[in-house]
């Protein structure tokens, strides 16, 4: 089943209750969280704070996406404001296992994110832990990114392993995800979208999470449910 994971960074910033309602509302079923540090990125944003005002205002699972280096130190601190899911990328962990096995210990599930030209194969043998393995299709820092084509190949060959191996993790795509990109997404292989610009880009974040869960339903050849809530113009 695809699922629609609308990432907050597009979101106002001032109203972010009412915009993950709005979100959810129209299918979004995690919410993710993008934290960077200025460092590992070049931006910065959120860090434990506000994930524990999120933990509050939502009951929907918090996908933490760490764009910082080092983070292992903070692994705990996120565990603590209420984090569900986090996930480390492959090029700021010196010791890739080791935070994987920190995020578990914390009670989390583990994901680890692959920066655009950072092949899907140096990921074998810790795929075996890992909850979700996050497919950057932008270079990460910013939202509204055009979509890099080739990780088109990166989706597929880790589905082709997954198979292989056996076995169950989620394939995650962030950066780029909208309504032109997303049925080669979902076809590739991928089931989380995480989507910025797109769901709240607009300022109608419901309307444009229910159309662009659509399409990915669509190309998935799943059922798109009817929402009596829905209202077409
Ligand atoms: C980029 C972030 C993304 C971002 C995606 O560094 O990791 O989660 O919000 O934004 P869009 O969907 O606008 O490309
Ligand atoms: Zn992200």
């Amino acid at each position: 089943m695809v699922e629609l994971v609308p990432s907050i960074l597009s979101a106002d910033f001032a109203h972010l209750a009412d915009e993950i309602a709005a979100a959810e509302r129209g299918g979004g079923t995690v919410i993710h969280v993008d934290v960077m540090d200025g460092h590992f990125v070049p931006n910065m944003t959120i860090g434990p704070p506000v994930v524990a005002s999120l933990r509050k205002a939502t009951r929907l699972p918090l996908d933490c996406h760490l764009m910082i280096d080092n983070p292992n130190e903070y692994i705990a601190a996120f565990a603590e404001a209420g984090a569900n899911w986090v996930s480390v990328h492959y090029e700021a962990c010196t010791h890739l296992h080791r935070s994987l096995e920190m995020i578990l210990h914390h009670g989390m599930k583990p994901g680890v994110v692959l920066n655009p030209a950072t092949r899907v194969d140096l990921i074998v043998e810790i795929l075996p832990m890992v909850h979700h393995v996050l497919i950057m299709s932008v270079n990460p820092g910013f939202g509204g990114q055009e979509f890099i084509s080739f990780s088109l190949g990166k989706i597929r060959r880790l589905a082709e392993l997954r198979r292989e191996l056996g076995l169950a993790f989620k394939i995650e795509v962030d950066g780029g995800v909208a309504h032109d990109t997303v049925a080669q997404v979902v076809q590739s292989g991928a089931e989380l979208l995480v989507a910025g610009n797109a769901v709240f880009g607009a300022g109608r974040p419901e309307h444009d999470a229910r159309e662009l869960l659509a399409a990915a339903r669509r190309a998935a050849g799943e059922p798109i449910e009817a929402d009596p809530s829905a209202v077409r113009a």
